[in-house]
C-alpha cells in the first residue's frame, strides 16, 4: 500500500509504472504465481535503443533517439504504439510494453505486448523531418518487426500516416509490400473499418453489460465524460445513439451540464466550429471538478491518466467507473472505490476494444480479404462481453475487486502460455 501523507507519497501514488507494479504484485500475489515465473514477467523480453541520423530541413545533422521495448511474446507478436514526445524515457516505453501484454491477454488476443518511442518534439519538426525520423527508425529496429514478430501503432503524436511511412519502409526492405507489419493504417492501405469508433465502442459496450450485470437499465442511464476527443468523442455519440444519457461532459476549457442529456452531435458540430466545448447553448456551464463528482450511473474518465485519485476518491459518486483512459485510478483511489462500493471497470478491459480492432487488421492483412463494419463490430462485441464476465466472474471467485481480477486473468494467461511453451535453452 502507498503512503498518502506527504508531497513524495502523492508523487508515488501518481507514478504509473508504480500503480502498474503494485497491481502486478497484488495479482501475481493472489495468483501464487511461481516466483521464477514473476521474475521473467517483471522484465521485458526485449530492449532496444537506436541512435537515429537525420537530416533537417535546414542542411544541420541531428541525431535522436529511439527506443522499441518488446515486453512479451508469449502468445503472439509484439504489439503496441509509437510515441514521439520530448519526454519520452526508456522506463516508461518499458512500462508501457507490460501493460500492453496485459491488455492483449485480457481480451485473450494472440498478441504480446510492446511500445515504441522516439524523443523529439513534433511541434517543431516538418512532415519531411518527421518522414525521415520515422523511415530511419524503422530500418534501425527492422530486424526485429514484422506481421510475425512486432507489430506497432500510433500512440502519442503519431497517426495514421506515420503508419503508412513504417509500412512502406518494411515493403521495401523486406521486398514486397507488407501491411500486416503495423495497425491503425489509413483505410486505402489495409486499414480496419470500425477502428476510429472501435475504443469508445468497447467502452459502451462493457458500460451496457456492468449495467445489466447491476440490473440496471440502460436506458435514461445518465452518463458523465471527461475528454471530447477520439475515446471519450465516440464513446459520447454511441453511448447517446444508444439511450444513455449524457449529463456532463468535461473538458481542458470547462464542463457542461444537461440533466436531460447533451445533444452529442450538436455539441461536435459547436465545438468543429468553435474549437472549444464552452459557450454551447444546449447545457450549462459547470466547473469541471464539480462535473466529476456528479451523481451518475456511469463515469467514463476518457482523457487522460490519474484523474481519479486519494484527493478525489471519496466524492466520486457514480455507481460504474468505465476506465476509457490509460491509468486513471490510482491504487490508493482504487481502495477507496471498493469501499465505496464503486463497480470499476479497468483500463485494460475497458479500453482494449482498440487493440481488439487492431489485431482485426492484423488479420484481415494477412487474408487479404475485408470485413463490413458491422462485422468488425459484431466481432468486437462477442469479445468484449466474454471477457468482461469472465474478468467479473473472476473478480467474484477470489474475491477480488475487478482490476486485481484483469490483472490475474491476464497474468494467468500469459504465465499459462510460457509454461506450455516451455522455457528455450
Ligand atoms: N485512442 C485509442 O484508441 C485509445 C485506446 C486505448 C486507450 N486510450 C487512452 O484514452 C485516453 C484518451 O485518448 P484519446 O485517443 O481519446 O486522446 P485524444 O487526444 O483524442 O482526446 C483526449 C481529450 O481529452 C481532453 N483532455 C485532456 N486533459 C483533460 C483534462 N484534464 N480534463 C478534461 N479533458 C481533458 C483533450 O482536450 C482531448 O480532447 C488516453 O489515456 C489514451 O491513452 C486511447
Amino acid at each position: 500500500m502507498l503512503a498518502t501523507n506527504s508531497i513524495g507519497a502523492m508523487e508515488q501514488e501518481l507514478n504509473p509504472w508504480l500503480a502498474a507494479e503494485a497491481r502486478f504484485d497484488q495479482a501475481a500475489t493472489r495468483l501464487g504465481l511461481d516466483a521464477g515465473l514473476c521474475k521473467v514477467l517483471r522484465l521485458p523480453s526485449k530492449e532496444i535503443t537506436v541512435h537515429i541520423p537525420v537530416q533537417l530541413d535546414d542542411g544541420r545533422l541531428e541525431v535522436f533517439t529511439g527506443y522499441r521495448v518488446q515486453h512479451s511474446v508469449a502468445r503472439g507478436p509484439g504489439k503496441g504504439g509509437i510515441r514521439y514526445a520530448p519526454d519520452v524515457t526508456l522506463d516508461e516505453v518499458r512500462a508501457l510494453a507490460a501493460w500492453m501484454t496485459w491488455k492483449c491477454a485480457v481480451v485473450n488476443i494472440p498478441f504480446g505486448g510492446a511500445k515504441g518511442g522516439v524523443i523529439c518534439d513534433p511541434r517543431l519538426l516538418s512532415e519531411g523531418e518527421l518522414e525521415r525520423i520515422t523511415r530511419r527508425y524503422t530500418a534501425e529496429i527492422l530486424p526485429f518487426l514484422g506481421p510475425e514478430r512486432d507489430v506497432p501503432a500510433p500512440d502519442v503524436n503519431t497517426n495514421e500516416q506515420t503508419m503508412a511511412w513504417i509500412m512502406d519502409t518494411y515493403s521495401m526492405h523486406v521486398g514486397h509490400t507488407a501491411t500486416a507489419v503495423v495497425t491503425g493504417k489509413p483505410l486505402d492501405l489495409g486499414g480496419s473499418r470500425g477502428r476510429p469508433e472501435a475504443t469508445g465502442r468497447g467502452c459502451m459496450i462493457v458500460a451496457q453489460e456492468a449495467l445489466k450485470h447491476l440490473g440496471m437499465p440502460i436506458e435514461g442511464a445518465r452518463v458523465v465524460i471527461q475528454g471530447f476527443g477520439n475515446v471519450g468523442g465516440m464513446g459520447a455519440k454511441l453511448m447517446a445513439q444508444a439511450g444513455f444519457r449524457i449529463i456532463s461532459l468535461i473538458e481542458v476549457d470547462g464542463a457542461l451540464y444537461n440533466p436531460n442529456g447533451l445533444d452529442i452531435a450538436a455539441l461536435a458540430a459547436h465545438r468543429k466550429e468553435t474549437g472549444s466545448i464552452t459557450g454551447f447553448a444546449g447545457a450549462e456551464s459547470i466547473l469541471p471538478d464539480e462535473a466529476m463528482h456528479l451523481e451518475c450511473e456511469v463515469l467514463l474518465p476518457a482523457a487522460r491518466e490519474n484523474v481519479i485519485t486519494s484527493l478525489n476518491a471519496a466524492r466520486i459518486r457514480a455507481r460504474i467507473v468505465c476506465e476509457g483512459a490509460n491509468g486513471p485510478t490510482t491504487p490508493v483511489a482504487d481502495d477507496i472505490l471498493q469501499e465505496h462500493g464503486v463497480f470499476v471497470i479497468p483500463d485494460i478491459l475497458a479500453n482494449a476494444g482498440g487493440v481488439t480492432v487492431s489485431y482485426f487488421e492484423w488479420v484481415q492483412d494477412r487474408q487479404g480479404f475485408f470485413w463490413n463494419e458491422d462485422l468488425v463490430n459484431e466481432r468486437l462485441k462477442e469479445i468484449m462481453v466474454e471477457n468482461f464476465n469472465r474478468v467479473v466472474g473472476y473478480a467474484e471467485k477470489h474475491s477480488v475487486n475487478n482490476r486485481i481480477a484483469a490483472y490475474m486473468l491476464a497474468l494467468d494467461r500469459v504465465a499459462f502460455a510460457i509454461k506450455l511453451r516451455g522455457i528455450y535453452a
